[in-house]
């Protein structure tokens, strides 16, 4: 395929913890040397569940980008932007909205799924809905041929292809390439309780924490609860602060630490002080750089608006196209 233009938003939900960083953005830094990637903050996005709480979204902006920007993701190789600064995602999300129809919005698994999963808010409303249509302007105002999403996406991204297919078909155009799923299988990144790395569930280790928090964190992990006292054998198969040892600790360091773990000739205490060092020295310089990157007053802000310059730029031509595809 010649068309090498990859789109991936993120909503704005704060700092980002080692769940993102070995999911999606690791995913992301491969994928900027290979391809055109534009990469934005999906803040409109927010606005379907935090409509009546917009307060923290700015600010979960700019600390949302400067963890991309302190993981390594490059405004020098991608464009990196804010979705409300690009008015042509609302303009193109408008015509699509015309053409979409409500059935294939009301059958999203998703819709229903998130509805029942935030019942304390009402969600009953259109642009809750409609999030598939204003992910799908999202993408194809790039032409985009590839997201790069996660499983829990792919509901929105195959009515992504639905709703472009249909556009094409009643313009009697090929205006919008049909976009396909990016899918790369990452870790499972546990929390410090063995369940999903999530902030909600208070669980997670974040880049913009300090060393001693983190450290702190680590030895609270859990470990393999069927290892009652530190006599016992342990399994590293079944503890949870090992599935960490396998992303951070060396081979060789992490194969000792299997035996001696099975032979009980080492405490968790002990292992995770091991694991907390590696963890805490592999992020040291991302930490420092996040820090010096907060430091520089108008920095995000002014990323964000070049990119959102360049991002807009080729949104303008793609609504060219669609306006002479409708006619109007
Ligand atoms: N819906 C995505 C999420 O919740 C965020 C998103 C919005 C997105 N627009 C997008 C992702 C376009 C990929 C492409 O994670
Ligand atoms: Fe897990 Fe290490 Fe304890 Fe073994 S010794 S159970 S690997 S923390």
């Amino acid at each position: 395929m010649s068309n090498k233009r990859i789109v991936s938003g993120m909503r704005p939900t704060g700092k980002l913890h080692l769940g993102h960083y070995h999911g999606v953005l690791s995913n992301w830094l491969k994928l900027q040397e290979e391809y055109e990637c534009f990469f934005f903050a999906a803040d409109w996005h927010s606005l379907t569940t935090e409509y009546d709480n917009t307060s923290a979204i700015k600010g979960n902006t700019r600390d949302m980008v400067l963890d991309w920007l302190a993981f390594g993701i490059d405004p020098e190789k991608s464009v990196i932007f804010e979705q409300s600064l690009v008015p042509q995602h609302a303009e193109l999300n408008l015509i699509l909205s015309m053409i979409t129809p409500v059935s294939w919005l009301e059958r999203n698994p998703t819709y229903k799924e998130m509805q029942e999963n935030l019942a304390s808010k009402d969600l009953q409303t259109f642009g809750f809905l409609g999030y598939p249509v204003l992910m799908c302007a999202d993408i194809i105002v790039y032409k985009a041929a590839r997201v790069p999403v996660g499983h829990d996406q792919l509901p929105h991204l195959e009515i992504t292809r639905e709703i472009a297919r249909r556009f094409n078909f009643i313009y009697q155009q090929e205006v919008f390439p049909e976009p396909e799923a990016l899918l790369t299988e990452t870790p499972k990144v546990l929390g410090l309780d063995g369940r999903k790395m999530s902030k909600s569930y208070g669980n997670a280790i974040f880049l913009s924490e300090t060393a001693e928090e983190t450290r702190k964190k680590l030895m609270s992990m859990v470990t393999d609860t069927q290892r009652p006292r530190r006599s016992d054998p342990g399994e590293p198969d079944r503890c949870v602060a090992f599935t960490l040892h396998s992303l951070y600790v060396p081979e060789e360091k992490r194969s000792e630490i299997v035996s001696s773990c099975r032979g009980a000739q080492i405490g968790c205490v002990e292992c995770k002080k091991v694991l907390a060092e590696y963890v805490v020295e592999t992020l040291a310089p991302l930490r420092a750089r996040r820090d010096e990157l907060a430091g520089q007053p108008g920095l995000v802000e002014d990323i964000l608006a070049e990119g959102s310059r360049k991002a807009a730029e080729q949104a303008a031509k793609t609504m060219k196209d669609v306006r002479d595809a409708i006619k109007l």
